[in-house]
């Protein structure tokens, strides 16, 4: 069952009703000022830290469950009878509903006895604000009185302490209002120099900023007793809960349209200039004023909205693909790019699983970000990069997650997850391809943040290597310390006590337990170091790095092997995890995925086995669960994989994110058709249809999809911020469509499926536009490439050095370098629609 549908020429998601299983989320915003919003306007606001900076109150795992937002409602003042065009909070039944979230943007609107309404809800590009555009239509045969409010809740800033600290906070609360303008000022009198307002185009019949005066004693959102008596009080809130309401009377001729626009927003003052005059406690308003002048004006607003829309024309422009699959066009063109986007801004922050209050950015999980994110915006992926090395430790280890407004890292989660520093090697190697930019390995950074410890970036990748070299248990595999990539295999954690956190306990000094997926993650960045120092011309250094990972690959082969496939860890007792040996966790995906994508058992077989072992034993018609069998119970040596009930989660879900691991496995054996396969099981836009038993948004990936254990196999949880969004946009372009970045330029490689007759696509590299056809001739991934119409050797092509901004790029997949093609064919190919 599908609860609306994709409207691809305008980039949107059209939902057309309001009641989705979950509620269906969008992001607004992509700077600094953010915001999410529901499919029936439900959602908050904050500036650069969901936790710290929160502008307006959200109330996470409620009933109903998506509540808090910016809510609309309409009243016919003859009537008296009000609704909401966004059906949240009233609930009312409404002819058209429809909410198209579409990129950075959100339009919700609907048809309720002949007035027909629609908010356009968006973030001015460089702008801390965001406007709601509301248009209201009389579709009546006779003349309309209508009142139209705009409501939204403050929260006092810090989402954490407002959620908990009443005792104080009823105290605190405070607003000025002036020139109807409402301005949230919590704090301000003391160390705060921010404050939030919300403003109203048109001349207001009405205000209220206390939300009692505003609902009513024991009355909720959908019932206000103002809008009920169709009049603001203008109350002004001291203490208790500020909010901001806005009144304005509109009579609308048959068939006649107005527009209100509201803009909330945050705003700064420096600190010396805070009060107007000086000395006062008033607000000095003269830096905000022009803003929120502006923006008021639709004309401003409209404007702001083309430029919004030119800015995701050319994020989204940098790569587009048509293939024969609707599903992968729609998802690489659009969704899975903006969900990158969406991941990058937010890292785990804020979303409707997020509470924005818990994590900061992930070390590990920002680095692996960046592959799906640094084509589009380079140079933010350098500050990004620059920012996680300073977080580094001078051991090479790192903090596993850092505060996003300190950028320091977090001393409550701490380090020792072995895998962390190898991601910095990934994603900086992620960076270099895009770029060639080589001049960030000589950025200097500090360690730890310590001034004083700089070093080059390049320095801090040697430091990420040798971690692991420093840290080999028994069988000359790496220790795992906390924990690696699975954050829940907690092989030293031991913990026996309710509500300790396994991700910063650990009962055991760790000098036993070992992690086969971290061999291989060393194997692969490994690899990726030596090439960047081959780049450098330090073929020692290279050559080092490269004996380390054949050393590596021999351990990986000699313990790392089961027979069938690739064991996933020793325990602390250096009992196998993942092997035939086990009773439970025989057989896991993350070791098996990632050796087979860093290469390694592909001249042996053992690739193969592997790739067929998770292909008869993981894989399901959702997608490739996580291990098997499942944990049936708490067991004290693996720690919190095994505290979620099978099939969920780390036990046995389908973990989105580590899929692609398999489907490059697959491409690197040449296997396009198992690739797509695996592909599009978990594709978001292909379960569409399912939409009642997948039940989050059909249009971003969602980081899980509960396994075959679980009762409600197939559905999914926890969308939007996962490394799923990177790891399949990567997965997808660079290996099954094989339009891949490297150090020499760009490599053309697609392990496509075998009913494909080709593809075209249009990438832009490294200021270059390559317009590029593939077609097949025959079956295999042998490929033959001319540029500009003469033939190249090999698969890569180099960026031009004559000064072509554009090249023309074709490619012929054939079995082999066998018999060559009569050119007249070459001419005949049609790109797949
Ligand atoms: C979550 C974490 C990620 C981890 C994964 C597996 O997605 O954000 O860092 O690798 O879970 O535990
Ligand atoms: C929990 C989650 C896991 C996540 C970790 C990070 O353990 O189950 O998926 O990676 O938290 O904090």
């Amino acid at each position: 069952m599908k609860f609306g549908y994709f409207d691809d020429q305008n980039r949107e998601y059209v939902i057309t009703q309001p009641e989705t299983p979950l509620p269906w989320i969008n992001y607004l915003g992509c700077q600094a000022y953010f915001g999410i919003i529901s499919n029936t306007a439900g959602g908050y606001s904050f500036y650069r830290d969901a936790r710290l900076r929160r502008l307006t109150r959200y109330r996470y795992n409620n009933v109903p469950l998506d509540f808090g937002g910016r809510y609309i409602y309409l009243r016919d003042d003859e009537s008296k009878e009000f609704w909401s065009p966004s059906w949240q909070p009233t609930r009312h039944d409404l002819e058209n509903y429809s909410c198209r979230h579409g990129m950075g943007y959100t339009v919700i609107g609907s048809t309720y006895s002949g007035i027909e309404a629609h908010t356009r809800y968006f973030v001015p590009l460089d702008e801390n604000l965001e406007i709601w555009q509301l248009t209201v239509t009389n579709r009546r045969a006779v003349k309309a009185q209508i009142s139209a409010f705009a409501s939204i809740e403050f929260c006092l800033w810090d989402a954490q302490d407002d959620a908990t600290n009443f005792q104080r906070n009823f105290n605190t609360g405070e607003v000025e209002v002036e020139d109807g303008v409402i301005y949230h000022k919590t704090e301000y009198r003391e160390r705060r120099d921010h404050f939030a307002y919300f403003a109203c185009s048109e001349p207001g019949a009405g205000y209220d900023t206390q939300r009692e005066a505003f609902l009513g004693r024991n009355r909720g959102w959908d019932k206000p007793a103002t809008v009920e008596a169709g009049q603001l009080t203008n109350s002004v809130a001291h203490g208790w809960s500020p909010i901001g309401a806005h009144q304005v009377k509109l009579e609308l001729a048959p068939g006649e349209t107005r527009q209100v626009v509201f803009v909330l927003g945050y705003h700064e003052n420096p600190r010396d200039q805070k009060f107007d005059p000086p000395g006062s406690q008033t607000i000095n308003k003269k830096l905000v004023k022009p803003v929120i002048a502006k923006y008021l004006d639709a004309k401003e607003a409209d404007a702001a909205f083309e430029r919004l829309r030119l800015y995701w024309d050319s994020l989204l422009g940098i790569f587009q693909v048509n293939t024969p699959d609707i599903h992968t066009n729609r998802m690489v063109n659009i969704w899975n790019a903006y969900q990158c986007m969406a991941t990058f801004n937010m890292s785990r922050s804020a979303s409707f699983y997020e509470s924005g209050i818990g994590r900061g950015l992930g070390f590990r999980d920002s680095n692996q970000d960046l592959l799906g994110f640094v084509h589009m915006v380079p140079s933010r992926a350098r500050e990004r990069i620059l920012d996680l090395a300073a977080t580094q430790l001078a051991t090479g280890g790192a903090y596993h997650q850092y505060q996003p407004l300190t950028k320091r890292g977090n001393n409550d989660i701490g380090g020792g997850f072995n895998d962390d520093p190898h991601w910095l090697i990934v994603g900086v190697s992620a960076y270099l391809k895009e770029t060639g930019d080589w001049s960030i390995l000589d950025e200097p950074v500090p360690y730890d943040n310590e001034p004083g410890s700089e070093a080059p970036l390049y320095d801090h990748l040697q430091r990420s290597f040798r971690y692991s070299l420093e840290r080999m248990g028994p069988h000359g595999l790496p220790l795992i310390g906390r924990a690696d990539w699975n954050d829940c295999l907690n092989l030293n954690c031991f913990s026996d006590t309710p509500g300790q956190s396994f991700q910063t306990t650990t009962n055991k000094e760790g000098k036993v337990a070992e992690s086969v997926f971290i061999a291989g993650l060393f194997v692969h960045a490994g690899r990726e170091l030596a090439a960047i120092a081959t780049h450098r011309g330090l073929s020692g250094a290279a050559a080092s790095c490269l004996a380390e990972v054949a050393k590596m690959e021999e351990a990986i082969r000699r313990h790392g092997w089961d027979g069938e496939w690739f064991l996933r860890a020793y325990d602390d007792f250096g009992a196998k995890i993942g092997s035939k040996e086990c009773e439970e966790g025989k057989i896991f995906i993350e070791s098996n995925g990632f050796c087979v994508l860093a290469g390694i058992g592909l001249e042996d077989g053992k690739a193969a086995k592997a790739m067929d072992s998770v292909g008869k034993h993981l894989a399901t018609k959702h997608g490739i669960v996580l291990q098997q069998p499942a944990y049936s119970k708490y067991y004290l040596n693996l720690g919190e994989i095994s505290s979620y009930p099978p099939g969920y989660k780390e036990n046995a879900g389908i973990f989105c994110h580590v899929n692609p691991w398999v489907m490059i496995g697959e491409t690197r054996l040449g296997h396009g058709d198992a690739a797509h396969d695996y592909y599009s099981r978990i594709n978001p836009s292909a379960r569409e249809e399912i939409g009642d038993l997948h039940r989050c948004e059909p249009y971003v990936y969602a980081q899980m999809i509960a396994g075959k254990d679980a009762p409600s196999f197939g559905e999914a949880k926890n969308s939007w911020l996962t490394g799923t969004a990177a790891w399949n946009y990567y997965a997808i372009v660079q290996w099954i469509l094989g339009i891949r970045t490297s150090l020499d330029g760009l490599e053309i490689a697609p392990v496509i499926p075998n009913n494909w007759p080709g593809f075209t696509a249009t990438r832009i590299f490294r200021g270059v536009v390559y317009k590029i056809s593939i077609e097949r001739k025959g079956d295999g991934n042998h490929i033959a490439l001319t540029v500009d119409g003469a033939p190249i050797d090999g698969n890569i092509v180099a960026t031009p050095t004559d000064g072509r901004k554009e090249i023309t790029v074709k490619g012929i997949l054939s079995e082999g370098p066998g018999e060559p093609l009569p050119a007249d064919e070459e001419e005949q190919f049609v790109p797949a629609k």
